[in-house]
């Protein structure tokens, strides 16, 4: 997949707002702080296409970047943010769940995962959920640079391991690093597969 031209799109306060177009659509969940306006923007080559903070809670809303004008990506806020208000954390759970549960565009949900930690309850409780509710998803390892040699791979596969006890089918999974870049290709190839069994699936 060649990234020609990324532009940002809207940003929407609830999926009812999101746009109407019904082009297929990539998203990016995870604990805030996690990578995911940083992955977007190494995706796309683009520096502040999503804007980025070292401090958590950046995105709040549901951000749609438009890719070749024919797709898109969406920056989703991040869960688990501690320190904000009960009030805005279940604001923000909310507004995740409707659109994890009811865009139909979404062609794939990849649930970012920060390499340096063991598995964490609450990434845990979220990807079992996606499991139950039959959401299309996969594993997106960040920050990958931060570890050094072999080490990246191994907490990897240690933690996509321990899903082992509840699903027999693991599911697909990237070790990327927004500062040099790892996993670029791999993640935008993965994106035109699925684009392409959606369409040959239409065709049909
Ligand atoms: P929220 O929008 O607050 O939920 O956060 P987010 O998941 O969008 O994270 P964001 O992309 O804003 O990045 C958070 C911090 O992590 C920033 O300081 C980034 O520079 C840093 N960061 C993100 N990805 C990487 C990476 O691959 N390597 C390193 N070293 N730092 C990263
Ligand atoms: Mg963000």
């Amino acid at each position: 997949m060649i990234i020609k031209k990324s532009e940002f799109s809207i940003s929407s306060p609830s999926v009812v707002r999101c746009p109407e177009d019904n082009k297929l659509e990539f998203a990016f969940i995870g604990r805030s702080n996690v990578g995911k306006s940083s992955l977007i923007n190494m995706l796309c080559n683009h520096k502040g296409l999503a804007k980025t903070s070292a401090k958590p809670g950046k995105t709040l809303l549901i951000n749609h970047f438009i890719i070749n004008n024919e797709w898109y990506l969406v920056d989703l806020p991040g869960y688990g943010y501690a320190t904000t208000s009960k009030t805005m954390r279940n604001k923000l759970e909310q507004m995740i769940a409707q659109y994890v549960l009811q865009r139909r565009q979404l062609a794939n949900l990849f649930v970012l995962i920060d390499i340096r930690h063991d598995q964490q309850l609450i990434d845990r409780e979220f990807i079992d959920w996606l499991g139950e509710s039959n959401v299309p998803f996969s594993i997106i390892f960040t920050k990958a640079d931060k570890l050094s040699g072999g080490r990246a791979k191994s907490n990897a596969l240690q933690w996509m391991n321990k899903l082992e006890d509840r699903w027999a089918e693991l599911p697909p999974y990237f070790i990327t690093s927004s500062e040099d870049k790892t996993g670029r290709e791999e993640v935008l190839d993965y994106i035109e597969e699925i684009i392409q069994g959606i369409e040959n699936q239409e065709a049909e």
